[in-house]
């Protein structure tokens, strides 16, 4: 079923191996991010019921918890490492739920039509890199399902500029052409409503790098 194992559970294991090599809780770009987010969902919905896609140690969590402290939380992670780490986090936050899983294999036990919302940020080229395109089609479907009747999918990603060659196994997993696929394929499943860019520095990386936020309405 899965095309290559690579960004799978071992892959984000060693990631995980020391605490938080991305800089989330940190650095100044990523919790502007997180912070543009919320800001867009707040304008559009306060959600009963959430679920977030890879959560890592819960440095987005943790705000999503606080922006919606009425709010369930579901949170998924597949790096036992990390989530180990996002347990500790949220210790004092009694809103949510974590839970170690690949969600590929897990999705299908949420019920459907369920969540107000699902945030799914800077993991999806992960996902659609293991899988074929029916297979990440599916998938997408399967998330859409998950979402009641006008829910929201939000979701924050970094477009990598396209380097010329499609067929370069330097190819990031999230280079525009491929990013712009994922969009279609969600905007074919359900309506886009919001789109919007941005490029800010990234300290710890010494780069700056564009991202986009993207709202899709079930
Ligand atoms: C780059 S991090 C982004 C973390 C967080 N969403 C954020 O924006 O700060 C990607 C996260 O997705 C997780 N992940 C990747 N594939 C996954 C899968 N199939 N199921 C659950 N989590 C996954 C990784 O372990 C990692 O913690």
């Amino acid at each position: 079923m899965v095309k290559n194992k690579r960004c799978a559970k071992e892959y984000f294991e060693k990631e995980f191996e020391h605490e938080d090599p991305f800089h989330f809780f940190t650095s100044g770009y990523e919790q502007c991010k997180y912070k543009k987010e919320i800001g867009l969902i707040k304008n559009r919905v306060i959600p009963k019921r959430i679920l977030e896609i890879g959560c890592a140690e819960g440095a987005h969590t943790k705000l999503l918890a606080e922006a919606f402290p009425k709010a369930q939380i579901t949170a998924v992670e597949i790096s036992s490492n990390a989530i180990g780490r996002a347990e500790k986090n949220l210790d004092e936050i009694k809103n949510v739920k974590l839970i170690n899983a690949d969600i590929v294999d897990y999705i299908e036990n949420f019920p459907n039509n369920f969540f107000d919302l699902i945030v799914w940020s800077e993991c999806i080229y992960y996902i659609g890199d293991r899988l074929t395109t029916c297979q990440i089609f599916e998938f997408l479907k399967m998330i859409a399902k998950k979402l009641r009747s006008n829910g929201l999918l939000c979701m924050t990603n970094m477009i990598t500029p396209y380097n010329g060659d499609m067929l370069s196994t330097k190819t990031s997993l999230s280079e525009k052409p491929v990013m712009e696929c994922y969009h279609l394929m969600l905007s074919y499943i359900m309506k886009a409503i919001h789109k919007s860019s941005y490029s800010d520095y990234k300290k710890e990386e010494k780069k700056s790098h564009e991202y986009q936020i993207w709202i899709f309405k079930k």
